[in-house]
């Protein structure tokens, strides 16, 4: 009888799963289990031994349920401490701090160019990238069939707007808004349909500059020009004055530096030629100013176009323009 309840203590304490625990459960405390037995032969024992064998059995029904309810607790407790250990967290660890990031280069340079021009009283501007063709063409004087349009492989939209080729429009946009006078520049993206190699993109920067005035003189757009290559380059570069034709400026002017890349020998940059063309520029034709609405016999100015993409290019002697579109973060990194 004793070695029947020691054997199902032991059961119940070498139980290693709470499922195990729970099948010892109904073979010891069952309707078959080992006190049931002990009740079966009963009837056939005295009355003095019914009574000892009914408080063996009581006691040994408690022993067994507490047994095993220990061992229940003990599996819940491990259980609880398991989950606690999984959903530990420490509150008092610093968070990562936010990764810095940087400015893109075009916006780096664009900034800085910006700042030069508000220290020497200009305004700076922005304009639609969904042009009209009003603005980006026909009021910078240049009508539907003339040749200058083939210059620039325009994006043309529904309806007959554009994706502007240029960042000019801001020029009559700013003369319509603000009147004369006026000193204003313009920067931002334009776009050109045209096949993508080293030194082409169909989306890249410009920033356009106009200064409108009563007697504006190429003199002025000299001093202007060179102020702004001494602050970019912040060393001496050669540049070189040609005449340059655009139908918005007249006179009109290319300012081309030395290919910054190669030195002058000639490379993909510059397309061999050892020169970049950098900064058109000129006085403002009068036919762009009455079409901004303004008195071409009162009022001149200048106007220039720089390439803010190439001059990032040069700047930094990247040697491919897509790089700067490409969201490469091995390339933005460098900045
Ligand atoms: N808009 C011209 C282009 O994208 C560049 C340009 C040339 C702008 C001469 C000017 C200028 O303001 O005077 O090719």
């Amino acid at each position: 009888m004793q070695d029947l309840l020691d054997s199902a203590l032991a059961r119940i304490r070498d139980a290693s799963t709470a499922e195990e625990l729970e099948a010892v459960r109904v073979e010891v405390l069952g309707r078959k289990g080992v006190l049931s037995a002990l009740s079966k032969d009963m009837g056939k024992l005295s009355a003095e031994e019914r009574v000892a064998r009914g408080k063996l059995i009581n006691t040994s029904k408690q022993a067994l349920e507490s047994a095993w309810e220990e061992r229940r607790d003990s599996f819940e407790r491990a259980a609880l401490a398991k989950r606690l250990d999984a959903e530990w967290l420490d509150l008092t660890i610093p968070a990562p701090g936010p990764r810095p990031g940087s400015l893109h280069p075009v916006t780096q340079i664009q900034w800085e160019i910006e700042d030069l021009f508000r220290s020497m009283g200009f305004s700076v501007l922005d304009g639609p990238e969904v042009e009209t063709e009003f603005h980006n063409f026909d009021a910078l004087n240049i009508p539907p069939d003339h040749p200058a349009r083939d210059m620039q492989d325009t994006f043309w939209l529904e309806g007959g707007n554009l994706l502007r080729t240029h960042t000019s429009p801001v020029q009559v946009r700013g003369i319509e808004k603000l009147g004369p006078p006026l000193r204003m520049i313009a920067p931002g993206r334009v776009f050109r349909n045209e096949t993508v190699d080293t030194s082409h993109e169909h989306t890249f920067y410009q920033l356009e500059g106009m200064m409108i005035d009563r007697h504006v003189s190429v003199g002025n757009l000299i001093y202007f020009m060179k102020t702004l290559l001494g602050a970019i380059f912040k060393r001496d570069v050669t540049v070189r004055l040609r005449p340059g034709f655009f139908p918005f400026v007249e006179p009109g002017f290319e300012l081309d530096i030395r290919c910054l890349i190669c030195g002058g020998p000639g490379c993909p940059v510059c397309k061999q030629s050892g020169w970049v063309e950098l900064l058109p520029c000129g006085l403002v034709n009068p036919h762009v100013l009455r079409a901004s609405g303004i008195d071409p016999a009162e009022w001149n100015g200048f106007a220039f176009g720089l390439g803010l993409t190439r001059l990032v290019m040069m700047r930094y002697a990247i040697d491919d323009i897509r790089w700067l579109q490409s969201g490469d973060l091995r390339f933005m990194r460098q900045f």
